[in-house]
């Protein structure tokens, strides 16, 4: 089969692919493609259906460095988490059920990981870069905030808590 592509340059139509495909080199081109959007669907659909969050890599500045829990209002917190050897700071965020949270994730020294399971986190805490990302948390309980990027021999000790009116909330 005879494909051309033609690219409108000016008022000339320009011929810039002409070849001539095979029938199986096109049923590959064909199943390839139906493959690639079936993935790209998927990740859209996964995006939207468990409203996940692609990390925002922001400007970095010194403040990042020093853990703090801002309370913006009732239910919008801040979180500068800070990892380094082998330890999170703050080690426990107390906030109010339903409050949505927007944590700041940077390293002192070397590469960390920042992951809560239950809400889909996985972030790198890198040192002289700042991750962000936004995590409503709708149910009580304790959610475990860990390293899971191997850095040293205190690695699985490395852990923190976001703690959700439980048993009730900390101002
Ligand atoms: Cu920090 Cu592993």
């Amino acid at each position: 089969m005879v494909w051309y592509l033609f690219s409108d340059v000016g008022t000339h139509l320009k011929i810039i692919v002409m070849s001539l495909i095979d029938k199986s080199e096109k049923k590959v081109i064909i199943s390839t493609a139906a493959v690639l959007s079936l993935f790209l669907f998927s990740v859209l659909y996964a995006k939207g259906k468990y409203k996940s969050d692609v990390p925002e890599c922001i400007p970095y500045n010194k403040t990042y460095e020093t853990p703090k829990v801002t309370k913006l209002d009732d239910s919008t917190y801040q979180v500068f988490a800070v990892a380094q050897m082998w330890q999170f700071q703050p080690a426990e965020i107390y906030i109010p059920v339903g409050s949505e949270v927007d944590f700041f994730v940077t390293s002192k020294d070397v590469v960390h990981g920042f992951n809560i399971a239950p809400k889909n986190v996985n972030m790198m805490a890198v040192y002289g870069n700042v991750n962000k990302t936004t995590v409503k948390f709708d149910k009580p309980g304790v959610y475990k905030i860990t390293c899971h990027e191997y850095c040293g021999v205190g690695h699985q000790n490395m852990e923190a808590q976001v703690i959700v009116n439980y048993p009730t909330a900390k101002k």
